[in-house]
């Protein structure tokens, strides 16, 4: 071989084994797939460095109306060379870039599009090109598995406290809200969610689901006037099956709730001229501010326009609170 020769095969070499190492180092967003829709905030990235010398990860969001912003991330601590990214999202398209950046003061740019559409899943539209994503198929993706585990044995089905649960370390956001709903407390996930399928699929629809456990309730649902979304089993558009900032597990404060289907600005001279809706106390229930459910029963009543079951006509519900 001649010496050019061999210069050449080297320079070429070379440049083989650097396009190599480009490619096999190059960072990659393991979770979530480019242009998955989301209806919770905050949504969880996993990266996989380049390296394992990984040090710090910066988050730019441009959200759909041009405004740009720098949230505030929770950076896990990078395991090896991966790194969880905990990101609030803005209603709409969120256009997400990462800088991650290395010991060595190398760094590289990942991009990701992300749909929030805060609705419960069944009122969401999904916009052409975004796609609800289903994670769980089968088993745990193998780039997941080395660190996570799914094998669930029979004690973890009922654990009895939540971190002996193999969803704990993945879904512990979701009970991490002031009222936590009866069976997630412990993680008792598989008394709604089917072990196994695709998705975690619900064991029963509807309030079916909900009645399993709620046998008591069943009756006071169903008096003689039955409220709309209780009539057609929607619990859900009101109360969050996993956890709420609100009581009773509601998906937002009472009136609020209220006036997402029975619009607000009819509401506030209610049910008579001056009359309040809001913002003083409830007299027949201590320590809890009036609110629309003083007065109406939200899931069924023996008299007309859902009043409380206390009063026998929409007349007489005056004096329970106004002693003649
Ligand atoms: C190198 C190890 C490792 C790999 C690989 C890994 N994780 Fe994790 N993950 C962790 C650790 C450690 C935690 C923190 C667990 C805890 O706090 O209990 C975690 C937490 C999480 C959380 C919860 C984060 C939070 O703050 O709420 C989610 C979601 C998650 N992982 C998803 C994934 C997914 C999806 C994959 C695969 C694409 C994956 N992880 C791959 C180690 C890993
Ligand atoms: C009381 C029944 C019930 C229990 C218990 C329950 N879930 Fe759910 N879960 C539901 C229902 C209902 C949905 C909504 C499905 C839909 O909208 O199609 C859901 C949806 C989900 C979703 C997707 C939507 C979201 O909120 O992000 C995740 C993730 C989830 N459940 C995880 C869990 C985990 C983890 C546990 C255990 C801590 C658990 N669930 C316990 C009823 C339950
Ligand atoms: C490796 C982490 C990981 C573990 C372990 C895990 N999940 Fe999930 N799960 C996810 C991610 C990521 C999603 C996508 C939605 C999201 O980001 O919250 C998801 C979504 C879901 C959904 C919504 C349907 C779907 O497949 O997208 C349900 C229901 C659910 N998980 C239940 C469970 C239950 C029950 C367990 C325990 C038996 C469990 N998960 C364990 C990471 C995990
Ligand atoms: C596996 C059993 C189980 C299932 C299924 C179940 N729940 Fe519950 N739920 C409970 C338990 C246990 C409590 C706590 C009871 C208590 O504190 O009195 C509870 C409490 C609640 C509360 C709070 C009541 C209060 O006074 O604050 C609401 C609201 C609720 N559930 C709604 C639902 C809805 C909606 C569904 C259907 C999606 C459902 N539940 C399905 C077991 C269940
Ligand atoms: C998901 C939408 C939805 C939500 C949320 C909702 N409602 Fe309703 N409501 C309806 C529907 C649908 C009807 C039936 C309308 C009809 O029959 O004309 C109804 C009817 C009523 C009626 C009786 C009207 C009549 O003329 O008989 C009252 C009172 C009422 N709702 C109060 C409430 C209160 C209080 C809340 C909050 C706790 C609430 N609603 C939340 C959908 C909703
Ligand atoms: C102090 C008691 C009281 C409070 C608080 C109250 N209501 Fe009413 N509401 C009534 C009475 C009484 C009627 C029947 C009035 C009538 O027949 O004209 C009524 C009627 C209704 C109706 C059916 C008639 C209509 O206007 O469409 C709806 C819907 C309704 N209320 C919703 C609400 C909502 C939403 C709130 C909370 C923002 C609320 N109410 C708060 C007493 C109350
Ligand atoms: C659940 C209890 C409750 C019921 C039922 C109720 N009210 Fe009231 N009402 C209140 C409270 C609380 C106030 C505010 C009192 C205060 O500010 O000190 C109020 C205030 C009023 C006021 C004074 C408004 C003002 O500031 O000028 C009138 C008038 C009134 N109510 C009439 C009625 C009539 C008519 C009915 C029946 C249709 C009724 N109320 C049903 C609790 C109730």
């Amino acid at each position: 071989m001649t010496l050019a020769r061999i210069t050449i095969c080297i320079i070429y070499s070379a440049g083989m084994a650097l396009i190599l190492s480009q490619v096999a180092n190059a960072g990659t967003i393991l979770y979530p797939p480019d242009s998955s829709m989301f209806i919770h905030s905050p949504a969880v990235v996993v990266i996989r460095g380049s390296s394992e010398d990984l040090e710090t990860v910066q988050v730019t969001n441009s959200t759909q109306d041009g405004k740009r912003t720098q949230p505030d991330v929770n950076l896990a601590p990078a395991v090896k060379d991966i790194i969880h990214v905990t990101i609030p999202l803005e209603r709409g398209v969120n256009n997400i870039s990462f800088e991650v950046n290395y010991m060595d003061h190398e760094s590289e740019q990942l991009k990701l599009s992300i749909l929030y559409n805060p609705a419960h899943r069944k009122l969401a539209e999904v916009p052409v090109g975004f796609e609800p994503h289903i994670f769980h198929d089968g088993n745990l993706p193998a780039s997941c598995a080395t660190c996570h585990d799914m094998n669930i044995i029979p004690s973890e089905t009922l654990p009895d406290t939540p971190t002996q649960s193999p969803c704990y370390p993945c879904h512990k956001r979701l009970t991490q809200r002031k009222f936590v709903h009866g069976p997630n407390a412990a993680f008792h996930c598989l008394t709604c969610h089917r072990q196994g399928s695709a998705g975690f699929k619900l064991v029963a629809q509807g309030d079916t689901l909900c009645f399993l456990c709620h046998v008591e309730e069943k009756s006071l649902f169903h008096r003689k006037f039955i409220h709309g979304p209780v009539s057609t089993g929607d619990c859900l558009v009101c109360n969050d099956e996993h956890s709420s900032d609100y009581q009773f597990m509601l998906r937002n404060k009472i009136n609020s709730v209220c006036s997402d289907c029975h619009p607000k600005s009819g509401y506030v001279n209610h049910p008579v001229n001056r009359h309040p809706v809001s913002g003083v106390p409830d007299p027949l229930r201590p320590g809890r501010e009036l609110s629309c459910t003083s007065c109406h029963n939200p899931h069924s009543s023996d008299v007309s326009q859902f009043m409380f079951y206390r009063s026998k006509s929409s007349f007489s519900i005056c004096s329970e609170c106004h002693a003649k």
